[in-house]
Protein backbone atom coordinates (compact mmCIF):
# COMPACT_ATOMS: atom_id res chain seq x y z
CA UNK A 1 0.00 0.00 0.00
CA UNK A 2 1.49 3.26 -0.68
CA UNK A 3 3.00 5.63 1.74
CA UNK A 4 0.23 7.95 2.73
CA UNK A 5 1.28 11.40 2.04
CA UNK A 6 2.31 13.86 4.99
CA UNK A 7 1.07 16.88 5.28
CA UNK A 8 3.95 18.87 3.55
CA UNK A 9 3.65 16.54 0.71
CA UNK A 10 -0.22 17.48 0.49
CA UNK A 11 0.77 21.05 0.52
CA UNK A 12 3.62 20.76 -2.14
CA UNK A 13 1.26 18.61 -4.50
CA UNK A 14 -2.13 20.52 -3.90
CA UNK A 15 -5.64 19.17 -3.29
CA UNK A 16 -8.65 18.54 -4.94
CA UNK A 17 -9.67 21.03 -2.62
CA UNK A 18 -6.99 23.42 -3.82
CA UNK A 19 -8.78 23.41 -7.24
CA UNK A 20 -12.16 24.48 -6.57
CA UNK A 21 -13.26 27.85 -7.02
CA UNK A 22 -12.45 30.17 -4.33
CA UNK A 23 -13.50 32.54 -2.62
CA UNK A 24 -13.31 36.03 -3.07
CA UNK A 25 -10.22 37.30 -1.25
CA UNK A 26 -10.53 39.35 1.76
CA UNK A 27 -10.41 43.33 1.96
CA UNK A 28 -7.23 43.92 4.04
CA UNK A 29 -5.31 46.82 4.95
CA UNK A 30 -2.57 47.02 2.04
CA UNK A 31 -4.44 45.32 -0.55
CA UNK A 32 -6.60 46.81 -2.98
CA UNK A 33 -9.84 45.18 -3.75
CA UNK A 34 -11.41 46.07 -7.46
CA UNK A 35 -13.91 44.56 -9.64
CA UNK A 36 -12.78 41.76 -12.08
CA UNK A 37 -9.86 42.33 -14.00
CA UNK A 38 -9.51 42.49 -18.04
CA UNK A 39 -6.46 40.34 -19.14
CA UNK A 40 -4.63 40.02 -21.50
CA UNK A 41 -3.54 36.39 -22.94
CA UNK A 42 -0.42 35.30 -23.78
CA UNK A 43 -0.05 32.46 -26.35
CA UNK A 44 -0.23 29.05 -24.17
CA UNK A 45 1.16 30.94 -21.27
CA UNK A 46 -1.98 31.39 -18.81
CA UNK A 47 0.59 33.05 -16.10
CA UNK A 48 1.22 35.74 -18.25
CA UNK A 49 -1.84 37.17 -17.90
CA UNK A 50 -1.79 41.03 -16.97
CA UNK A 51 -5.23 42.30 -15.48
CA UNK A 52 -5.95 46.21 -16.14
CA UNK A 53 -6.92 48.86 -14.15
CA UNK A 54 -10.60 49.27 -13.20
CA UNK A 55 -12.09 51.61 -11.20
CA UNK A 56 -12.31 50.83 -7.20
CA UNK A 57 -16.22 49.88 -5.65
CA UNK A 58 -16.98 51.18 -2.39
CA UNK A 59 -15.76 53.70 0.07
CA UNK A 60 -14.83 51.11 3.01
CA UNK A 61 -11.61 51.85 2.35
CA UNK A 62 -9.80 55.05 1.49
CA UNK A 63 -6.74 53.28 -0.64
CA UNK A 64 -4.88 51.43 2.32
CA UNK A 65 -1.68 51.34 1.07
CA UNK A 66 0.55 51.97 4.65
CA UNK A 67 1.02 49.01 6.38
CA UNK A 68 2.99 46.37 5.22
CA UNK A 69 3.88 45.44 1.94
CA UNK A 70 5.96 42.91 0.59
CA UNK A 71 10.03 43.07 -0.59
CA UNK A 72 10.19 41.22 -3.51
CA UNK A 73 7.66 39.93 -6.12
CA UNK A 74 7.26 36.77 -5.06
CA UNK A 75 5.74 37.76 -1.83
CA UNK A 76 3.68 40.09 -3.54
CA UNK A 77 2.04 37.40 -4.84
CA UNK A 78 2.00 35.43 -1.52
CA UNK A 79 0.52 38.67 0.07
CA UNK A 80 2.23 41.32 2.69
CA UNK A 81 5.06 39.53 4.96
CA UNK A 82 4.47 40.06 8.30
CA UNK A 83 7.38 42.77 9.37
CA UNK A 84 8.07 44.44 6.10
CA UNK A 85 7.60 47.98 6.34
CA UNK A 86 6.44 49.91 3.21
CA UNK A 87 8.90 52.84 2.89
CA UNK A 88 7.83 56.00 1.73
CA UNK A 89 11.10 55.70 -0.99
CA UNK A 90 10.54 52.32 -1.75
CA UNK A 91 7.07 52.71 -2.96
CA UNK A 92 8.08 56.42 -4.23
CA UNK A 93 6.80 59.41 -2.65
CA UNK A 94 4.67 60.73 -5.44
CA UNK A 95 2.88 57.79 -5.78
CA UNK A 96 2.03 57.08 -2.05
CA UNK A 97 1.00 60.56 -1.90
CA UNK A 98 -1.34 60.06 -4.83
CA UNK A 99 -2.59 56.89 -3.93
CA UNK A 100 -3.01 58.37 0.06
CA UNK A 101 -5.18 60.96 -1.03
CA UNK A 102 -7.41 59.22 -3.38
CA UNK A 103 -10.57 57.82 -1.98
CA UNK A 104 -11.76 54.26 -3.76
CA UNK A 105 -14.24 55.42 -5.58
CA UNK A 106 -12.00 57.98 -7.81
CA UNK A 107 -8.69 55.74 -7.81
CA UNK A 108 -8.45 53.83 -10.93
CA UNK A 109 -5.28 51.16 -10.71
CA UNK A 110 -3.66 48.85 -13.11
CA UNK A 111 -1.98 45.85 -11.15
CA UNK A 112 0.92 43.05 -12.41
CA UNK A 113 1.29 39.62 -10.52
CA UNK A 114 1.64 36.30 -11.66
CA UNK A 115 -2.14 34.80 -11.48
CA UNK A 116 -5.59 34.97 -10.47
CA UNK A 117 -6.93 37.42 -13.48
CA UNK A 118 -9.78 35.03 -14.39
CA UNK A 119 -11.62 36.31 -12.17
CA UNK A 120 -14.43 38.79 -11.00
CA UNK A 121 -13.01 40.12 -8.27
CA UNK A 122 -9.47 40.26 -7.35
CA UNK A 123 -6.93 41.01 -4.23
CA UNK A 124 -3.68 42.72 -5.01
CA UNK A 125 -1.11 44.69 -3.02
CA UNK A 126 -1.15 47.96 -3.18
CA UNK A 127 2.72 47.55 -3.96
CA UNK A 128 1.33 46.06 -7.44
CA UNK A 129 -0.55 48.84 -8.32
CA UNK A 130 -0.16 51.87 -10.26
CA UNK A 131 -2.46 54.68 -10.68
CA UNK A 132 -3.45 55.59 -13.88
CA UNK A 133 -2.79 58.98 -15.26
CA UNK A 134 -5.79 61.00 -16.66
CA UNK A 135 -7.07 59.73 -19.80
CA UNK A 136 -5.67 56.40 -19.94
CA UNK A 137 -8.70 53.84 -20.17
CA UNK A 138 -8.23 50.56 -18.44
CA UNK A 139 -8.16 48.34 -21.22
CA UNK A 140 -5.22 50.04 -22.72
CA UNK A 141 -4.00 50.08 -19.63
CA UNK A 142 -4.03 46.82 -19.23
CA UNK A 143 -1.68 45.72 -21.68
CA UNK A 144 1.13 48.25 -20.57
CA UNK A 145 2.72 47.26 -17.78
CA UNK A 146 4.49 43.95 -18.65
CA UNK A 147 4.99 44.39 -22.58
CA UNK A 148 6.43 47.93 -22.27
CA UNK A 149 8.53 47.80 -19.31
CA UNK A 150 9.98 44.40 -20.86
CA UNK A 151 10.74 46.13 -24.43
CA UNK A 152 11.93 49.28 -22.63
CA UNK A 153 14.26 47.17 -20.34
CA UNK A 154 15.68 44.78 -23.62
CA UNK A 155 16.15 47.55 -25.93
CA UNK A 156 17.74 50.48 -23.44
CA UNK A 157 18.65 48.99 -19.37
CA UNK A 158 19.78 45.75 -21.28
CA UNK A 159 20.03 46.14 -25.11
CA UNK A 160 21.91 49.25 -24.96
CA UNK A 161 20.42 50.78 -28.09
CA UNK A 162 21.69 53.58 -29.70
CA UNK A 163 20.90 56.04 -32.56
CA UNK A 164 21.23 54.98 -36.19
CA UNK A 165 21.88 51.04 -35.02
CA UNK A 166 19.34 48.52 -36.79
CA UNK A 167 17.68 46.52 -34.45
CA UNK A 168 15.88 43.06 -35.23
CA UNK A 169 12.61 41.95 -33.06
CA UNK A 170 11.57 38.53 -33.57
CA UNK A 171 7.71 37.61 -32.97
CA UNK A 172 7.38 41.52 -33.85
CA UNK A 173 3.57 40.52 -34.07
CA UNK A 174 3.45 39.93 -30.22
CA UNK A 175 2.25 42.43 -27.29
CA UNK A 176 6.00 42.78 -26.44
CA UNK A 177 7.46 42.82 -30.05
CA UNK A 178 4.84 45.89 -30.80
CA UNK A 179 6.08 47.35 -27.68
CA UNK A 180 9.95 46.72 -28.78
CA UNK A 181 9.28 48.09 -32.28
CA UNK A 182 7.72 51.35 -31.27
CA UNK A 183 10.55 51.74 -28.49
CA UNK A 184 13.56 51.25 -30.82
CA UNK A 185 11.69 53.53 -33.40
CA UNK A 186 11.41 56.02 -30.67
CA UNK A 187 15.15 55.18 -29.91
CA UNK A 188 16.30 56.38 -33.50
CA UNK A 189 16.84 52.71 -34.87
CA UNK A 190 16.08 51.24 -38.26
CA UNK A 191 13.55 48.58 -37.42
CA UNK A 192 13.70 44.74 -38.52
CA UNK A 193 10.32 42.54 -37.71
CA UNK A 194 9.91 38.67 -37.78
CA UNK A 195 6.70 36.99 -38.12
CA UNK A 196 5.17 34.22 -39.64
CA UNK A 197 2.18 36.68 -41.03
CA UNK A 198 2.99 39.14 -44.35
CA UNK A 199 -0.31 40.81 -43.34
CA UNK A 200 0.14 41.61 -39.96
CA UNK A 201 3.81 43.07 -40.90
CA UNK A 202 2.29 45.26 -43.11
CA UNK A 203 0.28 46.66 -40.27
CA UNK A 204 3.01 48.28 -38.20
CA UNK A 205 4.31 49.97 -40.38
CA UNK A 206 2.34 52.39 -38.85
CA UNK A 207 4.00 51.44 -35.57
CA UNK A 208 7.61 52.04 -36.42
CA UNK A 209 8.92 48.79 -38.28
CA UNK A 210 10.98 49.62 -41.54
CA UNK A 211 11.05 46.06 -42.76
CA UNK A 212 9.49 43.22 -42.54
CA UNK A 213 10.88 39.67 -42.79
CA UNK A 214 8.53 36.20 -42.79
CA UNK A 215 9.99 33.39 -40.96
CA UNK A 216 8.61 31.09 -43.57
CA UNK A 217 11.34 31.39 -45.75
CA UNK A 218 14.72 31.76 -44.83
CA UNK A 219 15.03 34.80 -42.11
CA UNK A 220 18.84 34.69 -41.79
CA UNK A 221 19.37 35.45 -45.77
CA UNK A 222 16.40 37.93 -45.50
CA UNK A 223 17.71 40.14 -42.88
CA UNK A 224 21.30 39.67 -43.73
CA UNK A 225 20.33 41.25 -47.10
CA UNK A 226 18.68 43.96 -45.67
CA UNK A 227 21.94 45.36 -43.87
CA UNK A 228 23.78 44.70 -46.70
CA UNK A 229 25.47 41.83 -45.15
CA UNK A 230 26.67 43.55 -42.19
CA UNK A 231 24.06 41.80 -39.66
CA UNK A 232 22.18 43.50 -37.06
CA UNK A 233 23.57 45.64 -33.88
CA UNK A 234 20.37 44.48 -31.24
CA UNK A 235 18.23 41.16 -31.63
CA UNK A 236 15.05 41.04 -29.28
CA UNK A 237 14.04 37.21 -29.16
CA UNK A 238 10.55 36.24 -27.21
CA UNK A 239 10.31 33.02 -29.80
CA UNK A 240 13.40 31.10 -28.32
CA UNK A 241 13.60 27.29 -29.92
CA UNK A 242 15.18 27.24 -33.19
CA UNK A 243 14.48 30.86 -33.51
CA UNK A 244 16.88 31.77 -31.40
CA UNK A 245 19.65 30.39 -33.18
CA UNK A 246 18.69 32.13 -36.11
CA UNK A 247 18.91 35.28 -33.56
CA UNK A 248 22.56 34.66 -33.10
CA UNK A 249 23.31 34.17 -36.97
CA UNK A 250 22.15 37.67 -37.55
CA UNK A 251 24.81 39.66 -35.12
CA UNK A 252 26.94 42.02 -36.88
CA UNK A 253 30.44 42.94 -35.18
CA UNK A 254 29.63 43.59 -31.62
CA UNK A 255 26.28 42.49 -31.99
CA UNK A 256 23.99 41.92 -28.52
CA UNK A 257 21.36 39.56 -28.72
CA UNK A 258 18.56 39.19 -26.05
CA UNK A 259 16.50 36.05 -25.21
CA UNK A 260 12.97 36.86 -23.69
CA UNK A 261 10.93 34.86 -23.86
CA UNK A 262 9.89 31.25 -25.54
CA UNK A 263 6.93 31.69 -27.53
CA UNK A 264 7.25 28.93 -29.60
CA UNK A 265 8.14 26.10 -26.77
CA UNK A 266 10.52 25.05 -28.99
CA UNK A 267 13.98 23.59 -27.47
CA UNK A 268 17.43 25.29 -28.21
CA UNK A 269 20.16 23.46 -28.80
CA UNK A 270 22.72 26.85 -29.46
CA UNK A 271 25.99 26.84 -31.27
CA UNK A 272 27.73 29.75 -29.94
CA UNK A 273 30.55 29.75 -31.80
CA UNK A 274 29.91 32.67 -33.96
CA UNK A 275 29.63 34.49 -30.22
CA UNK A 276 33.08 34.84 -29.20
CA UNK A 277 34.67 35.50 -32.98
CA UNK A 278 32.50 38.35 -33.39
CA UNK A 279 32.83 39.77 -30.05
CA UNK A 280 28.87 39.00 -29.74
CA UNK A 281 26.93 38.65 -26.68
CA UNK A 282 23.54 36.83 -25.53
CA UNK A 283 21.89 37.54 -22.47
CA UNK A 284 18.64 37.01 -20.73
CA UNK A 285 15.81 39.78 -19.59
CA UNK A 286 13.19 38.84 -17.33
CA UNK A 287 11.20 41.83 -16.23
CA UNK A 288 10.03 39.95 -12.99
CA UNK A 289 13.76 39.54 -11.99
CA UNK A 290 14.52 42.77 -12.44
CA UNK A 291 11.35 43.99 -10.25
CA UNK A 292 12.64 41.85 -7.22
CA UNK A 293 16.01 43.40 -7.62
CA UNK A 294 15.47 47.09 -8.41
CA UNK A 295 11.80 47.43 -8.02
CA UNK A 296 12.12 51.32 -7.24
CA UNK A 297 13.32 51.48 -11.18
CA UNK A 298 10.92 49.33 -12.60
CA UNK A 299 8.16 50.72 -10.59
CA UNK A 300 9.27 54.28 -11.96
CA UNK A 301 9.58 52.84 -15.35
CA UNK A 302 5.85 51.75 -15.72
CA UNK A 303 4.77 54.90 -14.35
CA UNK A 304 6.45 56.55 -16.96
CA UNK A 305 5.16 54.39 -19.93
CA UNK A 306 1.87 54.21 -18.72
CA UNK A 307 1.94 58.50 -19.29
CA UNK A 308 3.41 58.16 -22.51
CA UNK A 309 0.47 55.95 -23.66
CA UNK A 310 -1.81 58.17 -22.16
CA UNK A 311 0.05 61.01 -23.81
CA UNK A 312 -0.48 59.18 -27.22
CA UNK A 313 3.75 58.89 -27.87
CA UNK A 314 2.59 54.82 -27.93
CA UNK A 315 0.38 53.14 -28.42
CA UNK A 316 -1.93 49.85 -27.36
CA UNK A 317 -3.19 47.54 -30.18
CA UNK A 318 -5.84 45.16 -29.09
CA UNK A 319 -6.81 42.74 -32.15
CA UNK A 320 -10.05 41.43 -29.93
CA UNK A 321 -11.95 41.39 -26.78
CA UNK A 322 -13.36 38.41 -25.14
CA UNK A 323 -16.23 38.31 -22.19
CA UNK A 324 -14.55 36.44 -19.09
CA UNK A 325 -17.01 33.95 -19.33
CA UNK A 326 -15.55 32.85 -23.17
CA UNK A 327 -12.25 32.63 -21.64
CA UNK A 328 -11.74 29.17 -23.06
CA UNK A 329 -11.92 30.57 -27.03
CA UNK A 330 -9.88 33.85 -25.60
CA UNK A 331 -6.83 31.38 -25.06
CA UNK A 332 -8.21 29.20 -28.50
CA UNK A 333 -7.78 32.58 -30.42
CA UNK A 334 -4.86 33.65 -28.89
CA UNK A 335 -2.93 30.56 -29.88
CA UNK A 336 -4.65 30.30 -33.56
CA UNK A 337 -1.68 33.14 -34.20
CA UNK A 338 -4.71 35.00 -35.81
CA UNK A 339 -4.26 37.97 -33.15
CA UNK A 340 -2.08 41.35 -34.01
CA UNK A 341 -1.24 42.71 -30.79
CA UNK A 342 -3.56 41.86 -27.18
CA UNK A 343 -6.01 39.48 -26.47
CA UNK A 344 -8.15 40.93 -24.01
CA UNK A 345 -10.74 39.53 -21.50
CA UNK A 346 -13.43 41.36 -20.01
CA UNK A 347 -15.34 40.90 -17.29
N1 LIG B 1 11.13 37.88 -19.92
C1 LIG B 1 10.12 38.68 -19.63
O1 LIG B 1 10.15 39.47 -18.69
C2 LIG B 1 8.90 38.61 -20.51
C3 LIG B 1 7.93 39.62 -20.47
C4 LIG B 1 6.84 39.54 -21.36
C5 LIG B 1 6.72 38.46 -22.22
N2 LIG B 1 7.67 37.48 -22.18
C6 LIG B 1 7.60 36.32 -23.09
O2 LIG B 1 7.69 36.76 -24.42
C7 LIG B 1 6.98 35.86 -25.26
C8 LIG B 1 6.04 36.67 -26.15
O3 LIG B 1 5.11 37.36 -25.33
P1 LIG B 1 3.96 38.19 -26.00
O4 LIG B 1 3.19 38.78 -24.90
O5 LIG B 1 4.48 39.08 -27.06
O6 LIG B 1 3.12 37.00 -26.70
P2 LIG B 1 2.06 37.09 -27.89
O7 LIG B 1 1.39 38.42 -27.88
O8 LIG B 1 1.23 35.88 -27.80
O9 LIG B 1 2.96 37.02 -29.21
C9 LIG B 1 3.67 35.87 -29.55
C10 LIG B 1 4.60 36.22 -30.69
O10 LIG B 1 5.46 35.12 -30.93
C11 LIG B 1 5.43 34.78 -32.30
N3 LIG B 1 5.56 33.32 -32.48
C12 LIG B 1 6.50 32.73 -33.23
N4 LIG B 1 6.39 31.41 -33.17
C13 LIG B 1 5.34 31.16 -32.38
C14 LIG B 1 4.72 29.94 -31.99
N5 LIG B 1 5.18 28.74 -32.37
N6 LIG B 1 3.63 30.03 -31.17
C15 LIG B 1 3.17 31.23 -30.77
N7 LIG B 1 3.74 32.43 -31.12
C16 LIG B 1 4.81 32.37 -31.93
C17 LIG B 1 4.11 35.29 -32.82
O11 LIG B 1 4.32 35.63 -34.18
P3 LIG B 1 3.31 35.27 -35.38
O12 LIG B 1 2.88 36.59 -35.93
O13 LIG B 1 4.15 34.49 -36.31
O14 LIG B 1 2.16 34.47 -34.81
C18 LIG B 1 3.89 36.53 -31.99
O15 LIG B 1 4.56 37.63 -32.57
C19 LIG B 1 6.28 34.87 -24.35
O16 LIG B 1 7.05 33.69 -24.29
C20 LIG B 1 6.29 35.57 -23.01
O17 LIG B 1 6.30 34.65 -21.94
C21 LIG B 1 8.74 37.54 -21.37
Amino acid sequence: MPAKPSRRDRRRRGTTADRRPRPAPPIAPGRIVRPAPAGHVTARQEDNIETPAVALEGERETAAVEPRAPRTRADAIAGPRRGATLSARALGAQREERIRRATVKDLRVVAVAASGSHAELRSVPARATWVLPDGLGAEEAACVPVPFATAHDCLHEFGGVAPGETVLIQGATGGLGIACVQLAKAAGATVIGTSSSEEKLDRLQEYGLDHGVTTGGDPVSAVRELTNGRGVDLVVDPVGGETLQQSLQVLAYRGRALTVGNASRGEATLDISALMSGNRTLRGVYLAAEQGANFARVEALIAGLLERVARGELRVLVDRRFPLSEAQAAHAYAESRRALGRVLLIP
